[in-house]
């Protein structure tokens, strides 16, 4: 039987990719650990720069096992997180950039974790399904927050409410993901840009990602924020090499930095 997740290092960066066709990579428990522990190892490993989530020539992913919903539900109180928490907090909790590459549909959870991703490519085909409330259910994790700071109030309202089909160019124009590909390039795209992270300072895009996703404070508060991480970076390793390299006329090379 083949790996229902495929795990692939290359470049400094790790591609995680879902490889259940026949089921149009519908989520099922074992494939939840799997990725879980994909970004938790990739988190660990210095490495790796930059993770990607991507699935299939014609699918993204149906999203939850409908199977799995039904036959064994996420226990609410169970003693561990279910492997679906468990993913989604390893998403949450990634300190490194997650770039997700999408082909054909994404469904469900499938689209809520795009909402945890730093970058998402889509080929022209793809598109962006949410039918919990179709299914009598409601949204999940955190998706009721960060769709309307994403895409707008009422955008996020019909696609949460209607649950109908978001094509590759309305989910580019409302921001949704980064850029539409032409069909089959998404995961290319999300390479480059993969790339292009990975030759940057890690601790510089770590603390950039932080601040991204940190909640709303006062104007003052992040000025402030800002202005102490920006005084501790004038120090750092990676600072000093960057400025090193321009003085020298070459690119950076910050692998002989310390993480
Ligand atoms: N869970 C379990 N199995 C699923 C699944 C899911 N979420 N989505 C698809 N499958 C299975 C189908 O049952 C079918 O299996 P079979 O060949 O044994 O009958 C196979 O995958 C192919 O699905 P099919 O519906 O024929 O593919 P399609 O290309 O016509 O449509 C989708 C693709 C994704 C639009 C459609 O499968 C779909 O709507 N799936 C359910 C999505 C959903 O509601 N997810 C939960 C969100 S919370």
């Amino acid at each position: 039987m083949s790996e229902v997740v495929l795990v692939n290092d290359a470049n400094d960066v790790r591609t995680i990719t879902l490889n259940r066709p026949n089921k149009k990579n519908a989520l099922s428990h074992e494939m939840y650990a799997l990725m879980a522990d994909a970004i938790i190892a990739a988190e660990a490993d210095n490495s790796l720069k930059v993770i990607i989530l991507t699935g299939s020539d014609s699918c993204f992913t149906a999203g939850n096992d409908l199977g799995d919903f039904l036959g064994s539900p996420p226990e609410l109180n169970a003693e561990e997180r279910p492997p679906v928490t468990r993913f989604m907090f390893a998403l949450l909790e990634a300190k490194k950039p997650v770039i997700a590459a999408i082909e054909g549909p994404a469904v469900g959870i499938g689209v809520t974790m795009l909402l945890h991703c730093e970058f998402a490519y889509a080929g022209e085909n793809a598109y962006f399904l949410t039918p919990f409330v179709n299914l009598a259910l409601p949204p999940e994790y955190a998706s009721t927050l960060l769709l309307p700071q994403i895409v707008g109030q009422k955008k996020a309202v019909e696609m949460l409410m209607l649950g109908e089909k978001t094509s590759a160019n309305a989910a580019v124009e409302m921001g949704l993901v980064t850029a539409v590909t032409k069909s089959g390039e998404a995961l290319a795209r999300a390479n480059e840009t993969a790339q292009k992270l990975a030759k940057k300072a890690p601790q510089a895009i770590r603390l950039t990602k932080k601040l991204l996703n940190m909640p709303p404070e006062a104007v003052v508060d992040r000025m402030n924020r800002e202005g102490e991480l920006f005084a501790t970076s004038l120090h750092s390793a990676e600072f000093k090499e960057s400025v090193t390299a321009f003085f020298e006329k070459r690119d950076p090379d910050y692998s002989g930095c310390a993480e």
